[in-house]
């Protein structure tokens, strides 16, 4: 086998159990002979004048796996953002693809393994189309990326969720109160549907199950009147009512995000309950934290696969997780939708058959 020079990168918004994928791909890499370069910040790392990167080495892998976060860093912003809403694309400009394969030239690299999620991916696959040798590997906390059953930094995400639920059913129960727990997910309601079920929550409401402000009051008042006196609702951040409205705020640099549903919730609620009700929206500690033992073993398995794709030469292809196996799929069928929950799905069946309401 001759020696390659890998280049690995993180792109997007960052979960856990990236580090974990970093630190096998270094040590799969290392059993063959060969090099890693880590590239900086994402693709952006690509950019600068002879690349921006770190060698991976024992040293900077070791101890990494528990620990959240990316060693390398990432951006969900930048020149190479190739997706900017669902369904939305731009293309990479021309200047940029060109610069990224001036480094690529330049440092030798055999093949690049680009963690990320749907945007990032969607960028791994012009990149692959100009010429570039991609492989990439499915990460988000949100799951929404297709082709893969799984993506590492969902079950850490869930876990998350599943906590702030237990804490606040005392608080909730001992003030009699409604609480609302706003969390991430995007388009999806993958987060929303399984920390809910985990958190026994009562309501759940998600973007795929457009609700009702009077189903979701009267399921409280009617709760209320048989003697549970706390109700507990999740609420994914893009979540709509059955008007299809769907909330974001503007930030100071005049983005618009994903956000005050939760709010908008609380006070409907109030109004038309009269029940004492707070909002707790839990955002990016979602994303922060260690990994989960089933994220750690799914970064490992992703990581030692990217390379094993790499020896191959299966370029183009994405890491996938499909029935408890790690295989490859055509980047290309994982970045034309996204993953959505099926609103008949079992799992939601599963869910009202306990008595859970979804607003509708
Ligand atoms: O895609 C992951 C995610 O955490 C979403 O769930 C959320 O909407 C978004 O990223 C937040 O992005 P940012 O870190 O830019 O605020």
């Amino acid at each position: 086998m001759s020696k390659k020079r890998l280049g690995v990168l993180t792109s997007g918004g960052d979960c856990p159990g990236l580090n974990a994928v970093l630190r096998a791909i270094f040590c799969s890499s290392e059993e063959l002979g060969w090099e890693v370069l880590g590239f900086r910040d994402g693709y952006e790392g690509m950019l600068a004048d002879g690349g921006d990167y770190m060698v991976l080495n024992r040293t900077n892998t070791s101890g990494i796996m528990q620990v959240g976060g990316t060693i390398l860093g990432t951006t969900n912003k930048g020149h190479f953002t190739s997706k900017v809403g669902p369904g939305e694309k731009a293309s990479l400009p021309e200047e940029v693809i060109s610069k990224a394969a001036k480094t690529c030239r330049e440092l030798d690299l055999s093949a690049i393994i680009a963690i990320g999620g749907d945007g990032s991916m969607s960028t791994a696959l012009q990149l692959y189309r100009a010429g570039f040798p991609m492989i990439g590997v499915p990460k988000t906390i949100d799951n929404d990326l297709e082709a893969t059953a799984m993506t590492f930094g969902f079950d850490s995400a869930v876990a998350c969720v599943t906590d702030a639920l237990d804490r606040l059913h005392t608080t909730a129960a001992s003030h009699k109160r409604v609480i609302i727990l706003q969390v991430m997910g995007r388009h999806a309601g993958w987060i929303a549907l399984w920390g809910g079920i985990a958190g026994a929550a009562d309501i759940i409401l998600i973007p795929e199950i457009p609700f009702s402000l009077e189903k979701v009051a009267e399921e409280v008042k009617r709760r209320d009147e048989a003697g549970f006196k706390s109700t507990m609702i999740v609420v994914a951040e893009g979540a709509r009512t059955q008007h299809g409205q769907q909330f974001r705020k503007q930030s100071a640099s005049g983005e618009w995000r994903l956000g005050g549903i939760g709010e908008m919730l609380g006070q409907e609620i109030e109004a038309r309950t009269g029940k004492e009700t707070r909002v707790c929206v839990l955002g990016h500690l979602q994303r922060g934290g260690d990994p989960t033992t089933l994220d750690r073993i799914l970064g490992i398995r992703f990581g030692v696969k990217a390379v094993e794709l790499v020896r191959q030469e299966k370029f183009g292809t994405m890491v996938s997780y499909q029935n408890y196996d790690v295989c490859d799929v055509p980047i290309a069928d994982a970045v034309h939708r996204l993953k959505k929950v099926a609103p008949s799905c079992q799992l939601v069946q599963t869910a009202r058959a306990v008595g859970t309401s979804f607003g509708d």
